[in-house]
Order: C-alpha cells, then structure tokens, then sequence
C-alpha cells in the first residue's frame, strides 16, 4: 500500500449521534462563538451591543467536530449548532465563508430547527435554501454559505467537507451577502 506525502493514514472508526438533538457524542474539537464575534456582520450594530451589554455576551454558535487532518483526501465533519434569535430583528446567523480552496463543496444535513442556508458567489449572486430536519443543501463550489436560524429553538446541522478546503472569512467580512433575513411579527423575510 502506498501512502501519499498528501494524505496521512487513519484507522476507520464510528462516531454515535443523537440525531433528534442534533448532538454529536463525545465530539473532538468544540469551537464557541458569541455574539461578541459577530461585530460588523449585522445591520444594526447598536442593537448587538445591547445584546453583547444586557445579556453578558451570550453563545451565538457553536461547532463539535471530529478530529481529522486538514488534508487532500479526508473528510472533515460536525454539527453546526446556531442559537434562536434576533439582532433587532435580523435573524442570528454564523460569520460565513468561502473556502479557502474556492473549488470545493460541502453539505450540510437539517437535524433539527428551521433556518436557511444563505449563499452568495464572487460575481454577487445569491440564493438562499430553506433547511428543516432532513434537508439535505448541497453547497457547490464557488459559493460562500452561512447559515441563518429562523426558528426558536438552536438550528443544528451535520456537514462534511473535504479536509484541505480551508476558510476563507476575510472576503465576506468586506463583501457581506447582499440578503439578510429578518423575522418581523413571526413572519420572516429575506431582502
Ligand atoms: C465548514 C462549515 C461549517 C461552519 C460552521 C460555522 O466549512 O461551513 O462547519 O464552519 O457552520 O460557521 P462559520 O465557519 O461561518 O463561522
Ligand atoms: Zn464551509
């Protein structure tokens, strides 16, 4: 068997889900953001400091992934598990990113919660998925993506990746994604 300079070597393992919570068990790595993290990303910037001020800087999201090398070749995995609610009344949502390596793809599996998958391409267009338990968002290359909650409760979804894809947060945090989704009296709507 030859092994590639590329790629390291792995023994196969299984990982168990609770797939109903959308929680990975005994998850490797765990990455928190609050919503300290998210300055610059919403519109209105007054109503995130209140937020971050009044609610002592609370969990935005968070990310359980397993352990696998970021390399040509594997799959890189987790849960994605966005928080519920409103910054004024734009819809928590993650920073997003394009990948490094802008030709590579991922997709993201609906466990649990209402949201979208908000997705935008360098040349400005955008399209957003709808994501309810068991959806499935193929997320092509070439497209950044961030997810958005609508509902109220945490929007929890399962992706994979390939494992040199990278990220790439700089562009989008000059660019922005054209839409924003909002939820005004319950309804909800993407300008
Ligand atoms: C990986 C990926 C997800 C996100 C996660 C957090 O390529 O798309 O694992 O990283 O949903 O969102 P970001 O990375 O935008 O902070
Ligand atoms: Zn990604």
């Amino acid at each position: 068997m030859e092994i590639k300079s590329t790629t390291s070597f792995m023994n196969p393992y299984t990982v168990e889900y609770e797939l109903a919570e959308g929680v990975m068990k005994e998850p490797k790595n765990h990455l928190v953001r609050n919503a300290s993290a998210m300055k610059g990303h919403y519109t209105n910037e007054d109503a995130l400091a209140k937020l971050i001020k009044e609610q002592n800087d609370p969990l935005h999201y968070e990310v359980f992934e397993g352990d696998i090398p970021q390399e040509y070749g594997h799959l890189i995995y987790g849960i994605s598990k966005l928080q519920p609610g409103v910054v004024g009344d734009e819809c928590f949502m993650t920073k997003g990113h394009y990948h490094t390596i802008i030709e590579t793809g991922e997709i993201y599996l609906c466990l649990r919660g209402a949201g979208y998958m908000l997705m935008k391409t360098q040349d400005g267009q955008v399209r957003a998925e709808k994501m309810t338990r068991g959806s499935m968002v193929y997320v092509p290359p070439y497209w950044a993506h961030r997810s958005v909650n609508i509902g109220d409760v945490p929007l929890a979804t399962f992706y994979v990746y390939p494992g040199d894809a990278g990220h790439n947060y700089g562009d989008i945090e000059k660019e922005g994604f054209i839409k924003r989704i909002f939820r005004r009296n319950g309804e909800v709507a993407i300008e």
